[in-house]
């Protein structure tokens, strides 16, 4: 997707005009970079909705890491869940904590009488978070992709999820936080955004460097490199081993190899984002 200030007004107001329609929204992140697959819109236009933040594609996300996060989370007053979307057996969770956020509004509805107190969500998240996948996971069935496209909130339906809980048939779609470079290497990193976007050598120095100050011994065994060699500043320690893994001189092949060793696990389960969490004093 090409983003222009024009699609992001149209993505801007159809996703508002959404929102007027349901209860509670799940804000779908990627669970390796919580904060850069945000949506800056969002918090302007959400007001006083409740939310529950989605950290997908956990289980390619450091464990540890996601639960620092969920922690974070919850101190900035939100629910949260980590999942694997592509595994339908984590969600019911989903449910679980819409029905936990909404608990009072539920009880109100049951105490004036309602038989059913039903629920009405949307998945906001920005492109390639796993959206799509979620809803389909969450309906039981294989929605088509469709996507924002002018006048579809015109005639929006309603997937059944339970009794009491319905969710919109299309996500909204937002844009990634583009003015900042280092969000636009993490996602091109992920693939979560057009290679072409951002050259392949400033994505692989972004990983290297992280790698080596986050996850030093992995970078080691994967590439059989001594402790010493991490001594190297970033360039250097690309062009070593872009020889030493038989690319020549070629750093560009060297840079996709690295990108592409990251995005197919050979580093393990890795998260791009730190968080620090605020101490108990904070706030008082
Ligand atoms: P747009 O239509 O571009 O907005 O994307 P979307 O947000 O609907 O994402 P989609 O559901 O199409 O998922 C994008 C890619 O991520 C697909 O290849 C999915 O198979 C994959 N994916 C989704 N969820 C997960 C997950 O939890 N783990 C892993 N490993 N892959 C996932």
């Amino acid at each position: 997707i090409q983003w222009f200030p024009g699609h992001m007004a149209k993505a801007r107001n159809q996703v508002q005009e959404k929102l007027k329609l349901v209860d509670i929204v799940l804000e779908i992140v990627d669970a390796r970079i919580p904060i850069s697959s945000q949506n800056p819109m969002l918090a302007e236009i959400i007001e006083h909705k409740p939310k529950i933040m989605i950290l997908n594609k956990a289980d390619l996300a450091d464990p540890k890491q996601t639960e620092v996060w969920q922690a974070y989370f919850k101190q900035q007053g939100y629910a949260s869940i980590a999942i694997d979307a592509q595994h339908k057996s984590q969600l019911p969770q989903i449910n679980k904590v819409v029905r936990t956020v909404l608990k009072d509004k539920i009880q109100k509805q049951y105490d004036k009488g309602l038989k059913l107190a039903k629920v009405r969500a949307i998945c906001i998240g920005i492109p390639n978070v796993g959206k799509s996948t979620i809803l389909n996971r969450l309906v039981h069935k294989n929605i088509a992709k469709t996507g924002d496209r002018p006048g579809v909130t015109k005639n929006q339906q309603w997937l059944k999820v339970n009794e009491e809980f319905e969710v919109l048939d299309t996500p909204g779609i937002l844009w990634p936080k583009f003015e900042d470079q280092t969000v636009g290497t993490k996602l091109a990193l992920l693939g979560s955004i057009k290679d072409s976007i951002y050259a392949d050598d400033d994505v692989a120095l972004f990983a290297l460097d992280y790698l080596k100050t986050h996850y030093a011994p992995r970078l080691l065994a994967a590439y059989k490199l001594n402790e010493a060699d991490l001594d190297q500043d970033n360039p250097d320690l690309m062009l070593f081993l872009t020889k030493k893994l038989g690319f020549k001189e070629d750093y560009d092949q060297f840079a996709q190899r690295l990108i592409l060793d990251i995005r197919k696990g050979r580093f393990g389960r890795l998260t791009f984002e730190d968080v620090v969490l605020a101490t108990d004093t904070v706030g008082d």
